[in-house]
């Protein structure tokens, strides 16, 4: 948990930053068909952030050096459908306010004061917001308030103890969710049951998923929420989930690969270990000062290398990196910030991961590179490279066009069917180098001891 000095610590280093009365927004909730039945709620992570209110519905007027929160007051009904609520005075030491008030105030308290407000995600309150300051907020580039959006950004992206504390934690409740998978994965069993037992261990231990589980025999397909295959014999299993913290909404953000029948066959441990070297040295490169980009082309010298070694690729490592043909078997970037979203801030659009003015790359491969600064001390960011074998990149005319005289067609051929490999750990950056903050086992060998080391997920879950 964050302590309520340290959220108020966080308010204060805002204020010193940015002048002028500041309302923070928190999420509301959204119907699914009655007001009763809502859509899972999570808070906004900017207002989690400076005021550890996890309620739906709440504003927070920072002014004067003062803490005020508008909060729904309870409906007389709530003790019957929700049980004891907390009366607004409770609300407000609990969350350490100056004062806590009906948010139907709001309107009223704020109405001659110079606002101060970022846009937000949500459209509905983006419309209220827009209303309260008396002019259109526009969510993307300078999110309603280019001064404040940068001094929001400073703070959440340079993480204090607390935060780490409770990645940490997140880490470790997560970890246990990959062993009891990997323990769990036999040929026959099925990706349904993998999924449902990682999630459950996280909300054995007081987690959420932070983001979509990816848990997938198909792992050439990055962002894959599918999870309808039984387990075969012969294919990888690619899991990349992360637990948060449901109080405080800190989460990590893993991928661990391995075999399903707990053996490498073919080229599968190869590339197994070519992804492990990619990380080892992508993540020895974070250290402060170094610009990430060449964490990411650090994990590419690698993985160019096993392409020219398997003969995927003709000609030399150094002219397949140049011309970027790489690329069509690492699509994506090396990673991103983490904290209290799994892309930490990328709310923000670029501005917090490239410099002012500094468009993306638009090559393919680096067009998703998502941080593109030096790091610096506290960052956290993700070292998540891969291998992946993806017919609609190898088959892709323009990609053809510009790299088919690299690729060695016959051996691409060998290689259909085999999936995606990827390994992702969570990595804080410090003055005397990198601190990882995930331990889930990845050395080949150490997996394979773990990989159907204990009864089915159908087994533990349904007795059967
Ligand atoms: N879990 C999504 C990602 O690794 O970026
Ligand atoms: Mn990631
Ligand atoms: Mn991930």
């Amino acid at each position: 948990m964050i302590p309520l000095q340290r959220h108020k610590q966080r308010r204060q280093q805002l204020a010193e930053r940015v002048s002028g009365p500041i309302l923070l927004l928190g999420n509301g909730t959204r119907a699914r068909n009655l007001p009763m039945t809502p859509l899972p709620f999570r808070q906004d992570s900017t207002f989690l952030y400076f005021t550890g209110c996890e309620r739906p519905h709440a504003a927070a007027l920072l002014h004067d050096g003062r803490f005020t929160l508008y909060l729904p007051e309870p409906a007389p009904d709530d003790a019957l459908w929700h049980g004891h609520t907390d009366d607004l005075q409770a609300l407000c030491a609990r969350y350490g306010a100056d004062e806590a008030v009906p948010v139907a105030r709001l309107e009223q308290d704020v109405q001659s004061l110079p606002l101060r407000v970022l846009a937000v995600p949500d459209e509905a309150r983006n419309r209220w917001a827009s209303q309260l300051v008396g002019h259109a907020l526009q969510f993307g580039r300078d999110h309603g308030d280019p001064e404040l959006a940068d001094a929001v950004i400073a703070l959440r992206r340079t993480k204090d103890a607390d935060e780490i504390a409770e990645m940490r934690q997140a880490a470790s409740i997560t970890e246990k969710a990959f062993l009891a998978t990997m323990r769990a994965t036999q040929p026959g069993s099925h990706e349904r049951g993998l999924w449902t037992l990682f999630e459950a261990v996280l909300r054995m231990h007081d987690g959420v998923p932070g983001y979509d589980t990816i848990l997938t025999q198909s792992g050439e397909v990055l962002h894959n929420n599918d999870h309808s295959a039984p387990l075969q014999d012969g294919r990888l299993v690619l899991l990349d989930g992360g637990g948060e913290l449901m109080r405080s909404g800190y989460g990590v953000d893993i991928t661990r690969t391995w075999p399903v029948s707990g053996r490498f066959e073919g080229r599968q441990r190869a590339a197994y270990e070519a992804v492990l070297e990619s990380q080892r040295v992508a993540i020895a490169a974070c250290t402060v000062g170094r610009e990430y980009r060449s964490v990411h082309d650090a994990a590419c010298t690698v993985l160019a290398q096993f392409l020219v070694d398997e003969g995927l690729v003709r000609g030399e490592r150094d002219g397949i990196l140049e011309r970027g043909t790489h690329a069509l078997f690492f699509p994506h970037g090396v990673g991103h910030h983490l904290g209290l979203d799994v892309h930490d801030l990328e709310n923000f659009g670029d501005r917090p991961a490239y410099p002012p003015g500094v468009p993306r790359p638009e090559p393919f491969g680096t067009r998703y590179l998502r941080l593109n600064l030096p790091l610096e001390a506290g960052w956290v960011v993700t070292v998540e490279p891969g291998f992946y074998v993806v017919p609609a990149i190898l088959q892709d005319p323009e990609l053809l066009a510009l790299h088919g005289s690299a690729l060695n067609t016959d051996a691409i051929d060998r290689w259909q069917g085999f999936g995606g490999i990827r390994i992702e750990d969570d990595v804080l950056v410090t003055e005397t180098g990198p601190d990882v903050l995930t331990s889930v086992p990845k050395a080949a060998d150490a997996i394979l001891e773990i990989v159907g080391s204990g009864p089915t997920a159908e087994a533990l879950l349904c007795g059967s």
